[in-house]
């Protein structure tokens, strides 16, 4: 699938922007805060439906927008179909808009629209018809390569969790209403917690808690451990041609709790019972839930050795470019959709070897934007065959090479 038409109002530093697209490779450069990372923010949130970088997406609405919305509409072309999505976002408080003069921000606060509490903060169209966020999400995929993808294996847990539910989400609907709905009882149950050991609340409060969240666990951990059991087919093959033939990868995914594969789904929920009860004490003494897919983590061996701790730099970067080359071919695998390539900044991190690697792998593929501070990393063959924009202040101006 590739996008072959982009139009952004009000989102982010992008007053306005309509953009063509055909298939191929798109070179995004400019100085920074200019505006390439908010571009493929705006991509990547027509197919997950949130920003990867925005703690709150409100704060993709241009600050000084007259109606408070950003709007991101874009048309996705797969197969002979064209599907077209809209996105729009609402943020009835915004900051006070920082002045660009760099003299001090306006000291009023920012007009706050008078609209009721619930006005929805993030609407969904598919082909001009108001669809759920769950309806929306997939339709378009993605795969995103961030610099703090290249730190999936000596980053935080946290980040390989993310990795682990963006690719899923974007395969399976239904993953994303457990996860989502899971982070929800979780939460409830934290703060069930917490009643508990300050006596506001009786202990048996918690079956009913307990019972939803094995439930729903258990099917994030399931899809989870598949997703990771196919990453590992193909992320062996990179690591392999990467390393020059020396280094055998393997992704071992590493759930809070003791799991069998062997298990059915009774078998496995009564396991996962059984481990809470045995923590209840501890759980309610930190009110805080100890056990489940929020506590999961991925571990890298090479040639059988620990990544995070015993891995050279050179090492993790490989396995992370393994592991998140293994998800594209996953993702397409998965949906029998080519998803579409964001490479946000990631050449600056990589040595030479894994430069041209990457760059001759993403390559093949439909579509790929890319961002940079220059264009002088790439050669004049790739710049010949690129679609080149020059981004300032959230204008795109082409280059014509
Ligand atoms: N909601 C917003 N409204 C207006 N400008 C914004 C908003 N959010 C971020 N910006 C501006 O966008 C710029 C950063 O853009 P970004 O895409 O991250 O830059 P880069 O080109 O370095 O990737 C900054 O100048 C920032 O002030
Ligand atoms: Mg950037």
């Amino acid at each position: 699938m590739h996008l072959s038409r982009l139009s952004l109002q009000d989102f982010r530093n992008y007053k306005q922007l309509d953009l063509s697209l055909e298939r191929g490779l798109y070179l995004f450069y400019g100085d920074n805060a200019q505006g390439k990372t908010n571009l493929l923010e705006a991509v990547a949130m027509l197919a997950t439906a949130s920003s990867f970088h925005a703690s709150s997406d409100r704060e993709v609405v241009n600050w000084s927008s007259p109606e408070h919305i950003a709007r991101i509409e874009g048309t996705v072309t797969r197969h002979e179909d064209a599907i077209d999505i809209e996105i729009f976002i609402f943020d009835p408080t915004p900051p006070a808009i920082p002045s660009t003069n760099g003299a001090a921000p306006p000291q009023e606060p920012a007009v706050t629209l008078p609209l009721p509490a619930n006005t929805p903060r993030k609407r969904f169209k598919v082909n001009s018809i108001p669809r759920r966020t769950m309806d929306m999400i997939g339709q378009m995929k993605v795969v995103l390569f961030a610099p703090t993808d290249l730190h999936l294996v000596d980053g935080s847990p946290d980040e390989r969790r993310r990795f682990l539910d963006r690719a899923l989400c974007q395969v399976q609907p239904r993953y994303c209403q457990a996860i989502l709905k899971y982070r929800k009882i979780v939460t409830q149950r934290s703060a069930l917690l917490k009643r508990i050991r300050d006596h506001q609340e009786d202990p048996g409060m918690l079956s009913y808690l307990d019972e939803q969240v094995t439930m729903l666990a258990n099917q994030i951990i399931y899809e989870r451990q598949l997703m990771v059991n196919a990453l590992n087919q193909q992320a062996v093959v990179f690591q392999k041609s990467i390393s020059g033939g020396s280094e055998q990868l393997q992704i071992v995914y590493r759930p809070s709790f003791k799991v069998d594969e062997a298990w059915n789904t009774t078998e496995a929920q009564q396991h996962y019972l059984k481990q809470l009860q045995a923590v209840r004490k501890k759980e309610i003494m930190q009110g805080v839930c100890l056990l489940g897919p929020h506590r999961d983590d991925l571990e890298f061996l090479v040639n059988g050795v620990n990544m995070l701790n015993y891995g050279s730099r050179g090492q993790q970067r490989t396995a992370a470019l393994a592991t998140k080359l293994a998800e594209l071919t996953y993702m397409r695998a998965s949906t029998g959709d080519e998803p579409v390539l964001l490479l946000d900044d990631v050449f600056s991190e990589l040595d030479h070897a894994r430069r041209e690697y990457l760059l001759n792998q993403v390559l093949q593929h439909e579509q790929v934007f890319l961002t940079a501070t220059d264009l002088t990393e790439f050669t004049p063959e790739i710049l010949r065959q690129a679609h080149s924009y020059h981004v300032t202040h959230g204008e795109l101006q082409m280059q014509t090479q």
